[in-house]
């Protein structure tokens, strides 16, 4: 479902280069739940992003469902963007002045969908990640772990094709973080194709397949035997 073709990436600051990838090619099947394991510094977050088309590769393509992210205008990669992924990041990103139910609502919002009519929809996922009875607090109201779970529920709310986390518990707790790995496998169970950048062993081993950077290249692949296709 996404492939990954020698993708390299060179950051570029003055005269100096860092090559953040080298040829990294993955294929990524629906269903999976893929982890991206490495050391800080390893390329995953930018292995994360060219896959989300947030960044471009300097060399190599991506594609998803066969189209590819790369020589197409801005507003057709934004369209991809906001319909076929979902991304969660390490500081949650909600806004502080909408309620759990409006920010689970705003990628809908954004496209101008009516909030009356995205409210059911964006109530549902707030009670799959078990925040029903949240959905009017604020997130100044709500833990760390709810934020997240907030954030997750917005993720969803464009039906994804893929999910993407980059260390989505980076800034929880161990007891938290763990409730956080367990929904990501729920919602992985239910179908959902899920991609997550951990340096945390444990935590990779949530997923159905770990993949390891090091120093931009992949290093390791291994399938923890669900079916991934
Ligand atoms: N925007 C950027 N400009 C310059 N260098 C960058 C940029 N983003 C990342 N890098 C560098 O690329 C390398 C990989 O970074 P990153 O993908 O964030 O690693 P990880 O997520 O594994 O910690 C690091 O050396 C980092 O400093
Ligand atoms: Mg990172």
């Amino acid at each position: 479902m996404i492939e990954v073709c020698n993708a390299g990436k060179t950051y570029r600051q003055g005269t100096r280069e860092v090559r953040a990838l080298r040829n990294v090619s993955l294929d990524i099947g629906r269903g999976e739940f893929l982890s991206i394991m490495g050391p800080s510094g390893s390329g995953k977050s930018t292995l994360l992003n060219l896959i989300g088309g947030l960044d471009q590769p300097t060399t190599g393509e991506i594609f998803i469902d066969g189209r590819p992210l790369h020589g197409i205008p801005d507003d057709e990669l934004t369209l991809i963007r906001r319909r076929s992924i979902g991304f969660v990041f390490q500081f949650f990103n909600l806004l502080p002045i909408l309620t759990a139910v409006e920010n689970v609502s705003l990628p809908l919002l954004l496209e101008g969908i009516p909030l009356a009519k995205i409210r059911p929809q964006a109530f549902q996922l707030l009670e799959r990640v078990g925040l029903g009875e949240r959905a009017g607090h604020r997130p100044e109201q709500l833990s760390g772990g709810e934020m997240q779970r907030v954030a997750i529920a917005r993720a969803l709310i464009n039906d994804p094709a893929v999910l993407l986390a980059d260390e989505p518990t980076g800034n929880l707790d161990s007891h938290t973080s763990e409730e956080i790995f367990t929904l990501l496998a729920s919602l992985n169970e239910k179908g959902q194709t899920i991609v997550m950048v951990t340096h945390d062993r444990r935590a990779a081993a949530y997923g159905t397949r770990i993949v390891t950077l090091k120093d931009g290249a992949l290093s390791e692949d291994i399938s923890l035997g669900v079916d991934a296709t």
